[in-house]
């Protein structure tokens, strides 16, 4: 039988992951089965029980379920634990392992494909849900000069804070913002979803050069208009994101990395 693997999430229709993980098995002659589950609200467990008992090896998790699926691992990792949410499982006999490749594929794709490292760069990050979670750790690790944490709700952000425990990370308002300078602005909230711009000074857009919206599809946001307007540079949106967290749970399954460059250029629809 051939290796199978899955995206699990409610809703599912609009999933990239079977392409991407197809390409990605093409490109490096893997054989792989990849298909996509229209979870259960009430029933998550049971849906990942019978996957695995059909011989699955492994599983992306997806809105609504990313929290779910951290609770019923056996072995999260440590960027899990923070994020309290997984996005990849691996099926080892009994364990679940699970992973959380969301920061890491961000990371990847801002250093990697747009070229802007974080080491010694002043770096804003808006919001303080599951995205920024996920974000922190490997964004720490990649040595920012500064990285600043800006939300609404600054009782949740400072229960991030307390968590992650490391001085490099700076809480913020979006009122303190005004007249503080920035390298790399990256929106984390989920305002884009609904057309809805965080409430973030033009100012911190003035040196910037870069602006990442991590929504995808959503073309030219508020937030990515109110940037390309102040003169930034590069404008991105979260598919490499979305190509690189995948690219990182293709090789934890399969041993083999596989290059992103096309799969992301396939996806990619400009920014108008
Ligand atoms: P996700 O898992 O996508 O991060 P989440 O956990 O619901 O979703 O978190 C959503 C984040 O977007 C929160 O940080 C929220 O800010 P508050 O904590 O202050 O509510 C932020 N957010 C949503 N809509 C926003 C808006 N219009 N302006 C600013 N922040 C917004």
């Amino acid at each position: 039988m051939t290796d199978q693997y899955a995206v699990i999430g409610n809703p599912i229709g609009h999933t990239k992951s079977p392409l991407i993980h197809g390409l990605f098995a093409e490109s490096c002659g893997q054989q792989i089965e990849y298909t996509a589950i229209e979870g259960s609200t009430s029933d998550f467990a049971g849906d990942v029980a019978r996957f695995k008992a059909k011989g699955g090896l492994g599983m992306n998790i997806t809105a609504p379920f990313k929290l779910q699926a951290f609770e019923l691992a056996t072995q999260p990792s440590e960027r899990a634990r923070l994020a309290r949410a997984a996005n990849a499982f691996k099926f080892e006999g009994d364990a679940v392992l699970a992973e959380n490749f969301d920061g890491a594929g961000l990371l990847r794709d801002i250093e990697h494909n747009l070229g802007q490292p974080l080491a010694g760069r002043r770096v804003l990050l808006l919001g303080a849900g599951g995205a920024v979670r996920g974000a922190l750790l490997p964004f720490l690790g990649a040595g920012p000069a500064r990285l600043v944490l800006a939300n609404r709700d600054m009782a949740k952000a400072r229960v991030l804070e307390s968590e992650v425990n490391d001085p490099r990370l700076l809480l913020s308002t979006y009122e303190d913002l005004v007249g503080q300078s920035f390298d790399l602005v990256i929106n984390a909230t989920s305002a884009s979803l609904t057309g809805e711009l965080p409430p973030v000074p033009e100012s911190v857009f003035a040196n910037a050069a870069l602006a990442y919206e991590l929504a995808y599809g959503k073309g030219l946001t508020p937030f990515l208009q109110v940037a390309k307007k102040a003169g930034v540079n590069t404008l991105a949106d979260g598919v490499g994101m979305l190509v690189e967290q995948a690219a990182e749970a293709f090789e934890w399954w399969r041993g083999v990395r596989p290059q992103t460059g096309p799969v992301i250029k396939r996806l990619t629809v400009p920014l108008v």
